[in-house]
Order: structure tokens, then C-alpha cells, then sequence
């Protein structure tokens, strides 16, 4: 915090990052309408349609801002047919580096179905789970597993023999997510919606892979010290059908990176899609906002996709802003925003074409802020 605000830089990114970002930053507008805005905005280029043009990710400057930010906020990266001479995707410097080098340990994924907003199984819109159903947050260790950079190639002659990918399992990385995970049970007002029992389940495979046994054994060796929470397990191929079957008996879930990537797509399904879906990238220092989706080179300057994720990792964002802080205004604007996006989806008054309507996303954004601007601060 410094006299001008909180710095958030915003990282738009690529494709349908910048669209999605300025809706965001639309709604960050209006919450900061009739009073001196607590926060100050910097937004800066990078990503993969950047390093296309410029041969590079981003400015050396950009890095530098993502470090001095008291926030971050990320749109998307990643563009078909661009990637970095060691293979990877072009843009990984602001995700992918960014979780590494802020050292943002934990991804924090909420999965909370709101009134109104509607979810898609087969191509059909259909009521099988309603609000009270859903409400969950998935924890997912952000620094280690098969995402570092520990990896290559065996090449004989001109042809690749083999490909490696370690799984790196850390006491540290291990222990600190996990406790994250019981931290946030601990705080969050309810419990599971099925019997409000305050849980944390474990997902892995333990019964095959000895990195998840360790992660296991640190889950209990954790756990043990919050005797108030139960402590649930379970193997992450079962989990999938267990998710989508009854997802009423989970309350916080924490998983190994790799795996905590997939589950956390399919749960996107029963909060109506990926277009609802935002993380925090979380560490003891930074933290950085996103929504989950991609870059959807698909819809990219169409105007159509949906910005709610955008602003669910807007409400994040403040109220973790405010939480670090102690901040009570940043608190109230978090909770405005979420009243807002609440009666929103509830009127259906904002569906864009991935809930089976017509608004576009500079709509659907008008009207958040529209809703915001009636919502007393
Ligand atoms: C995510 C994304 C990223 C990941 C990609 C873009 C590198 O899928 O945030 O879930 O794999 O973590
Ligand atoms: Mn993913």
C-alpha cells in the first residue's frame, strides 16, 4: 500500500486475456466510482501474440512491476503455433514463471454453483445439481510435481529416444499447501453442503505413486493439528466419478499440481463451465488472479466469451488484498462486487453464448457495473 494505493498490474495477455481483462477493469471502475480509488491500475503487454511480434515474452521492466505489485491480475496466455525454442508455450513467462519466481505456492480454486447460472452435460442445459449442491474449493500445489523444469530429452543420431518428466515431491511444498488447505477450512464459514462438516479430502494416487504417499503422510502429519476438520482421502480416479456424482459432500479438496490442473477443469463443469472458473496463484509475498480459461483463440476480438471468471478473480483478489492488509474497505468492495455478480446471474440478465444466450462480453460487463453502481458499498 502507497499513497497512490494498492499497485494491481493487470496482465491481459493473449487472444481473449485483453477482452475479458477490460471487463474487469470496467467493473474495478465502478466499484471505485465517488471516491479516491484504494487501488492504482498498470497494465502491461505480454504473452505469446507479444513474443510473436517482439521476440520476447514480455519487458524486463514488466517482470520487475509483477514483483513491486501488491496484486496481479492475469487475463490468459497462450497462441496456436507459438512456442519458446525449448518447446514450451510462449507466455509461460507470466503464468508458469510468475508461480515460480513470486513463489505462489498455492491455487486456489473455488467451485460454487450461483443461483440462475445454468451447467451443460451433452450439449443440454439441465438441472441436476442446484446451488446448494455445489460449493467447494480446490487447492492445488502450484510449484512442483511434473511442473519443473526438470525434464529432457534422450536424442541418438537425429531421433529422440526417450522423454523424461520428473515428479518432484517436497516436504516444504508438500506441508505448506496442505496446510493452506486446513487454514482455509478452518476460515470458511461452512462446511460441506451435504452435512456442514468441515473437511478436507486429500486427492492422490498413493496406492501407486510414492511422491502422492509422501504427500499423504504430510496431509495426516498436517491435519492432525486441526482435529476440527476431518480429514477424507481419496484416489484421484475415483474422486473424478465421485465429484460429478455427489459433489455436495466436498468442503475444501487439496491436490498435487498435475492432478489438481485436471480435477479442477472437470469441476468447472458444475459451476457452469470455465467461464466461472477463477484461481489465485497464492504464496506467502505475492498473489496473482486469474481466470482459468484459456486464451480461446476461437472466439479471440469476438466479443462473446464470458467475463465472469474474470470477476469471481476480481472478488478473490480484493478480498485477499483486504484480508492481507486488514483492510476493511477492500473487504466491503470484495463482498459488493459478489452481491452484484450474485443478482446478476440470478436475473440472467448477463448470458453470454456459453449459458445459451445473446449478451456479449462488453454486455455482460456493462451490466456488472451497472450492478455494482446500485449496490451500496
Ligand atoms: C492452468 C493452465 C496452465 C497450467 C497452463 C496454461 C500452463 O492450464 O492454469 O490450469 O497447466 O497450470
Ligand atoms: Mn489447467
Amino acid at each position: 500500500m502507497r499513497e497512490t494505493g494498492y499497485a494491481v498490474l493487470l496482465l491481459p495477455g493473449d487472444g481473449t486475456g485483453p477482452e475479458v481483462v477490460r471487463e474487469g477493469r470496467k467493473v474495478l471502475d465502478a466499484l471505485a466510482e465517488g471516491a479516491p480509488a484504494p487501488w492504482h491500475l498498470d497494465e502491461r503487454p505480454g504473452g505469446a501474440q507479444y513474443y510473436q511480434a517482439h521476440g520476447r515474452e514480455w519487458e524486463p521492466e514488466t517482470e520487475a512491476a509483477a514483483r513491486a505489485a501488491d496484486a496481479i491480475l492475469l487475463g490468459a496466455v497462450g497462441w496456436p503455433g507459438v512456442s519458446l525454442p525449448s518447446g514450451d508455450i510462449a507466455g509461460a513467462a507470466l503464468v508458469l514463471g510468475l508461480r515460480q519466481s513470486l513463489d505462489l505456492y498455492a491455487n486456489v480454486r473455488p467451485c460454487r454453483l450461483y443461483p440462475g447460472v445454468r451447467h451443460r452435460i451433452s450439449g443440454e442445459y439441465r438441472t441436476v445439481w442446484s446451488p446448494e449442491h455445489v460449493d467447494l474449493v480446490i487447492v492445488r500445489e502450484n510449484t512442483e510435481d511434473l511442473y519443473t523444469p526438470m525434464h529432457g530429452r534422450l536424442r541418438r543420431a537425429d531421433a529422440t529416444e526417450a522423454a523424461v518428466d520428473t515428479r518432484i515431491i517436497t516436504r516444504k511444498g508438500a506441508e505448506r499447501v496442505v496446510r493452506y488447505a486446513f487454514e482455509l477450512a478452518r476460515r470458511r464459514p461452512r462446511g460441506a453442503p451435504r452435512d456442514g462438516v468441515k473437511r478436507v479430502t486429500c486427492v492422490d494416487k498413493s496406492n501407486v505413486l510414492e511422491g502422492c504417499r509422501f504427500f499423504r503422510e504430510t496431509f495426516d502429519r498436517v491435519g492432525r493439528e486441526y482435529p476440527e476438520i476431518e480429514r477424507d482421502y481419496a484416489y484421484v480416479d475415483a474422486f473424478t466419478q465421485w465429484l460429478v456424482r455427489d459433489p455436495e459432500q466436498y468442503n475444501v479438496v487439496v491436490s498435487t499440481n498435475m492432478m489438481g490442473d485436471i480435477i479442477t477443469d472437470l469441476a468447472s463443469v458444475l459451476q457452469g463451465g470455465m467461464g466461472f472458473a477463477a484461481g489465485g496463484n497464492i504464496g506467502e509475498a505475492h498473489g496473482m488472479f486469474e481466470p482459468v480459461h484459456g486464451s480461446a483463440p476461437k472466439y479471440a476480438g469476438k466479443d462473446q466469451v464470458n467475463p465472469f471468471a474474470t470477476f469471481f478473480a476480481v472478488v478473490m483478489m480484493l478480498r485477499w488484498l483486504g484480508d492481507r492488509h486488514q483492510d476493511g474497505r477492500l473487504v466491503g468492495q470484495a463482498d459488493r462486487l459478489e452481491r452484484a455478480l450474485a443478482r446478476v446471474l440470478a436475473d440472467g440478465s448477463a448470458r453470454t453464448y456459453d449459458q445459451g444466450g445473446t449478451v456479449r462480453t462488453s454486455g455482460a460487463g456493462d451490466r456488472v457495473a451497472g450492478a455494482v453502481r446500485a449496490e451500496r458499498a
